[in-house]
């Protein structure tokens, strides 16, 4: 896929270091770790996928846990529509996640091919964000979890986010309704923990199952 096909919100080499900065800030990696470890049960033989993982927040979060719990059987998979974003990834990586560039809406991978779907602040990006959970949902295994971290409809994200190509927010209640419209069930809000409380001015967490 080249370049030029790259929509809004698509990172570049600026968007990546400003993001990186402002993750860090908010100490967002820290949050997201704590979440996972404490909430997102792992099997051995899981397939897991970062959809739109950037840099790969989700990805290292998610590959802690992996080595923390010794799940040897586990395969890790992240794509994104941005090079630069997968590029800054693969700085930062052991090799061991597979990458993939791609537009959430055309994903190549098989159905029902991964266990769990994990995403955070991508799917604010895609104009027809019911397309991009169809696409996800194709994707899972039956019964398979996805996990939707999100920027929620606020002041504070809409400042936050001018400089990051002002990506459309959600309300809690309207993401639920268009998991269920695309065919999900047993939708879960969830909190990030006690120890990172302050991550839940910024985002929603939500479960669901296919
Ligand atoms: C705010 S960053 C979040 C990155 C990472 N998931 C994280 O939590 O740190 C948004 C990411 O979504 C990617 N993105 C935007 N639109 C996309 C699309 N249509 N398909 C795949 N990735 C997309 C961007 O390139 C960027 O890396």
């Amino acid at each position: 896929m080249s370049d030029s096909i790259l929509t809004t919100g698509s990172y570049d080499k600026t968007d990546c270091s400003r993001y990186n900065v402002l993750v860090n800030v908010f100490l967002y990696p820290y949050g997201i770790r704590d979440f996972v470890f404490k909430t997102v049960a792992l099997k051995n033989s899981d397939q897991v996928l970062d959809a739109g993982c950037g840099y790969g927040v989700l990805s290292q979060a998610v590959q802690t846990k992996v080595g923390k719990e010794e799940l040897v059987g586990v395969e890790q998979h992240a794509f994104d529509i941005s090079w630069d974003m997968l590029k800054a990834f693969k700085d930062v990586s052991n090799g061991r996640i597979s990458l993939l560039q791609s537009d959430v809406r055309a994903l190549p991978y098989r159905d029902n091919s991964f266990d769990l779907i994990v995403t955070s602040a991508m799917l604010e990006y895609v104009p027809n964000i019911e397309d991009a959970l169809a696409m996800l949902k194709r994707c899972l295994k039956p019964r398979g979890r996805i996990f939707v971290f999100m920027s929620r409809k606020s002041l504070l994200n809409t400042l936050l986010f001018i400089p990051f190509g002002k990506p459309k927010t959600y309300k809690y209640k309207e993401v639920e309704r268009l998991l269920a419209r695309v065919g999900f069930r047993k939708i879960q809000r969830h909190w990030f923990p006690f120890s990172s409380l302050w991550l839940n001015v910024w985002g929603v967490i939500i479960e669901a199952t296919k």
